[in-house]
């Protein structure tokens, strides 16, 4: 590759520096026909560094490499390396994505290439500290070490850098203070130091910074006062002091009159008091990222005045009245406007219109009411979730140009029939109106926009009627949600054409139909949930292949189903049978390759009586089966013993019989188990006393006999955990124990209920959406359980 990138996105925001090493260099041979040019120093230096480094040729992520370097060429035509046309001294080297996978060693060779003006070793897994021979490379412009594992603290050797003009440390573990780290290098242009550890101190004195333009400092421990004096630099265009501890109020009072300020964020710190109106002073503002502190007061209404700015994060703020946008002219640029988790109140005002230019616009859990202005249909992704928004107003706008990609109305006071102008939409991506009073039937018109969407969420409505045919071309389809709606009938067989489906829930509708054998086609499933219908036949038929490769959840409890397991039935469950699931890594890989507006998450409503599951712990790789509460029979599979993933386990009320399989002491991850209501026989298998995460086991209501195993995972367990096994015996010991009352108060508020019932219980689950994308800049994403 001729030109190498060094990319920064925030946000939508796109700077990219391009560094020409090897086009200019691919020039100057053609100029000159010399093939010795290289300085015989510079190119053992660079075999040194080669020698230093084995087993680089093992990368994955970069066009560099040092496969190259050898004696027989001039060393500068190698890979990586460009040298000065005239002293042949090498002036940039540029390894960044090389896997070094060391430490930089103070005697590298490296240290020897003095006449380096840029040097780049970004995500080159280097790990240890920085070595003070830095200070030998006193020539650097450009230094890039970014996205390493570095240490400690940056050694003062490079206050010897004085030409540097580029400097990116981030995403490391460097720490150490601002002020001692850095005051020498008053010639900093850009100056990144995002995601590392650096010291809570303030940013003083930045006045000497004078030909800063760029200042990326997020992720680290800076707390003290707003850094007044930063915004006295003219030069300044981009600044982010966001995710750190700053407190007090804003402060612009000695800003530049000529500042060129572009971008400001101040996300995530402790900042309060108001908005300064001073900020309009800044006539270049475009983005103002203010997200996430406690910053109050009425509505700025000025901000949007400011012809400039494209851009307004004031998301998770104490903001307070009425949403008021002045008389502002329809010049403005504003694109995205998030007001989110904030304290208002009244109506969207209809001089929102005016914002012609408007793409996007949160304003979930806002406390606002009333009618939705029309206009809003326009725009591209459109948040409302958690208000008490009853209706929209009249749209003058044709909807068929809609850009419609995500429409939010989760939790909301909406009424009556499905909006049919939704099916106009035709590049929604998410639909989420669960949560509101809507009924009627489900339309058909849906047909003429699943081809696009990713996300269908109509769960918690009235909804009654079929789930019409509408998935024909639903092949983008990742989430479906109809649960708690009143829906009949079968599932629409076009389903089957849903090859992404990652999340199905149907839970508490009158489904009657057999456990459709296609879901076996849906090769992605990762959670599966069909409990409280009135499903029937069995789960397993002969020939039919179903192989659940990215089942972590499935709820097919309080149905109709009935017949038996062949042994082998969870043989082909590979994400339960991995102790470290691939989910994530999947949803990584989906994130590269393109989701519009950002990861959802799926929020999981689950009650499990007495466990006392940490969170944290089940937040990323929980997986779950519950078969409860329907009419299987036979012996329960002894591939159950693969899924050693599995936490939670529910086979209870149904009618299995034989012994307990061996094999579950193999479930080293399993916390719950719940084999009561059956007519199971035989001994409880001692090894599962030995499962060190279990917390709960209930063999109730069975056939059992023989001894209750010794070992505390069953000498903690209640006494009613037992009951009803005629022949089992051993169990004075642990009635006499568990007759003190357990204090744990989500046991107390369930006392009234017969105990065996509530094991494990899920309420719901359902599609919930994460902060997701805004403007780009991917948050994250997160299986959330409450
Ligand atoms: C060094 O980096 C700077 C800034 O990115 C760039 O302008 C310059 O062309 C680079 N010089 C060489 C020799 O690669
Ligand atoms: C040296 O590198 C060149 C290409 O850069 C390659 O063709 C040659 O085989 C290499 N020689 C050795 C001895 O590795
Ligand atoms: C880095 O080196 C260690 C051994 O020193 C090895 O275990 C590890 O896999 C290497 N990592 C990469 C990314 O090459
Ligand atoms: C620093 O550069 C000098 C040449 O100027 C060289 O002799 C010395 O070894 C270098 N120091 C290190 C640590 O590489
Ligand atoms: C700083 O650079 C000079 C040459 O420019 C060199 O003599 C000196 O040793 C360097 N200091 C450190 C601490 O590396
Ligand atoms: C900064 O420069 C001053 C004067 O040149 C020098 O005394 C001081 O040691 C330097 N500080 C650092 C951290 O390099
Ligand atoms: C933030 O600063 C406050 C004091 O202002 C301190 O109590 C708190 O521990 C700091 N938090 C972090 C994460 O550094
Ligand atoms: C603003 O600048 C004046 C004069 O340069 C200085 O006296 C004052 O302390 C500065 N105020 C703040 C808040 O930095
Ligand atoms: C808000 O900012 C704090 C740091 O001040 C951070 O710890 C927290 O995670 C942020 N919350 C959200 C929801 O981003
Ligand atoms: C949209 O759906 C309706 C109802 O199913 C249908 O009559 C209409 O032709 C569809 N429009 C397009 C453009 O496909
Ligand atoms: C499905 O998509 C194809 C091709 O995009 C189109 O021809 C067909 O009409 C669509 N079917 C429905 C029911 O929308
Ligand atoms: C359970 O683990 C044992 C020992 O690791 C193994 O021999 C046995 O095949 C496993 N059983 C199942 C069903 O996985």
């Amino acid at each position: 590759m001729m030109i190498r990138s060094q990319s920064y996105s925030f946000s939508g925001i796109v700077v990219t520096l391009n560094f020409f090493f090897l086009f200019s260099f691919f020039l100057h041979t053609l100029a000159s026909p010399t093939l010795h040019r290289c300085r015989h120093d510079q190119r053992d230096a660079l075999l040194e560094i080669k020698h230093e480094f084995p087993g680089t040729d093992m990368y994955v992520w970069s066009d560099n490499d040092m496969k190259s370097w050898n004696k027989s060429s001039d060393c500068c035509s190698w890979e990586a390396v460009t040298c000065d046309a005239k002293s042949g001294q090498v002036i940039s080297l540029d390894l960044s994505g090389v896997t070094l996978n060391k430490t930089l060693k103070p005697n590298s060779g490296l240290f020897k290439l003095q006449f380096l003006q840029n040097l780049s070793l970004s995500s080159c897994h280097l790990h240890g500290e920085i070595p003070s021979s830095f200070g030998n490379l006193s020539h650097l412009t450009m230094l890039d070490l970014s996205f390493n594992r570095l240490v400690d603290q940056v050694p003062s050797s490079f206050g010897n850098m004085t030409k540097l003009r580029y400097l990116l440390l981030d995403e490391n573990k460097l720490s150490g203070k601002f002020s001692v780290s850095f005051a020498n290098l008053t010639k900093l242009i850009h100056l990144d130091i995002s995601n590392n550890y650096f010291e809570p101190e303030g940013l003083h004195d930045m006045s000497r910074f004078h030909n800063l333009e760029l200042l990326i400092v997020s992720g680290n421990l800076f707390s003290g006062l707003f850094p007044t004096s930063l915004f006295t630099i003219p030069s300044l265009g981009w600044v982010d002091l966001g995710g750190n501890n700053f407190t007090g109020s804003i402060d612009f009072r000695n800003m530049s009159v000529s500042s060129r300020l572009q971008i400001l964020s101040l996300a995530d710190n402790k900042f309060d008091g108001p908005i300064p109106e001073s900020i309009s002073k800044f006539l270049n503002l475009e983005e103002l990222h203010l997200r996430n502190n406690s910053v109050s007061g009425p509505f700025p209404t000025f901000l949007f005045t400011m012809p400039s700015l494209q851009l307004v994060n004031l998301a998770r703020n104490q903001f307070k009245g009425p949403i008021d946008f002045g008389n502002t002219s329809s010049s403005s640029n504003l694109s995205v406007l998030n007001l989110a988790d904030n304290n208002f109140d009244g109506q969207i005002p209809e001089s929102i219109s005016k914002f012609l230019k408007l793409r996007k616009l949160d304003l979930s859990n806002t406390k606002l009411e009333g009618k939705v202005p029309g206009c809003l249909l326009r725009i591209r992704s459109l948040k409302l979730s958690h208000n008490s928004f009853s209706g929209f107003g009249k749209s003058s706008e044709v909807l068929d140009q809609a850009k419609m990609g995500e429409f939010r109305l989760d939790s909301n006071s909406f009424r009556g029939p499905f909006p049919h102008w939704i099916c106009e939409f035709r590049s929604l991506q998410i639909l989420d109106l669960s949560n509101n009073s809507f009924n009627g039937s489900i339309p058909q018109c849906l047909r003429n926009i699943t081809y696009v969407l990713q996300v269908l969420n109509l769960g918690n409505n009235n909804f009654s009627g079929i789930l019409p045919d509408v998935f024909v071309n639903a092949t983008n389809l990742n989430a479906l949600d109809v649960s708690r709606n009143r829906l009949e009938g079968k599932l629409p067989k076009t389903l089957i054409n849903c090859m992404y489906m990652e999340f199905l829930n149907v839970e508490g509708n009158k489904f009657k139909d057999k456990f459709p054998s296609w879901f076996g086609s849906m090769p992605f499933l990762n959670v599966l949930i069909l409990r409280s219908n009135q499903f029937y036949g069995p789960l397993y038929q002969d020939h039919v292949y179903i192989e659940f490769q990215y089942l972590k959840v499935i709820d097919v409890s309080h149905n109709d189903l009935s017949g038996a397991f062949p042994t082998f039935y969870f043989s082909n469950w590979f994400e339960m049978t991995t102790l470290n699931p691939r989910y994530d890594t999947y949803m990584e890989y989906r994130f590269m390759y393109g989701y519009q507006y950002g990861p959802y998450s799926i929020s999981m409503e689950i009650m499990h009586k007495g466990v006392d599951t940490e969170f944290e712990k089940i937040r990323k790789d929980f997986t779950s089966i519950d078969f409860s509460r329907n009419k299987f029979y036979g012996k329960i599979p002894e591939s159950i013993g693969l899924l050693k993933g599995l936490r939670f386990l529910n086979l209870s009320s149904n009618a299995f019989t034989s012994n307990i399989p061996q094999s579950l002491a193999n479930l080293t991850n399993l916390e719950v188990l719940d084999l009561s209501q059956n007519q199971l026989s035989g001994q409880i298998p001692r090894d599962l006393g030995e499962l060190s995460f279990m917390s709960t086991m209930n063999f109730a209501h069975n056939n059992l006999e023989g001894p209750i195993p010794r070992g505390t995972q069953f000498q903690s367990q209640n006494c009613s955990s037992f009951m009803d096994n005629p022949k089992l015996y051993g169990l004075d010991d642990i009635c006499r124990k568990t007759h003190v009352p357990n204090p744990r108060p989500q046991e107390v508020e369930e006392v009234s209920e017969p105990e065996e019932e509530q094991v494990i219980n899920w309420i719901a689950a359902a599609i919930a959406y994460g902060p997701g994308v805004f403007c780009g800049l991917v948050i994250g994403h997160y299986l959330h359980f409450t």
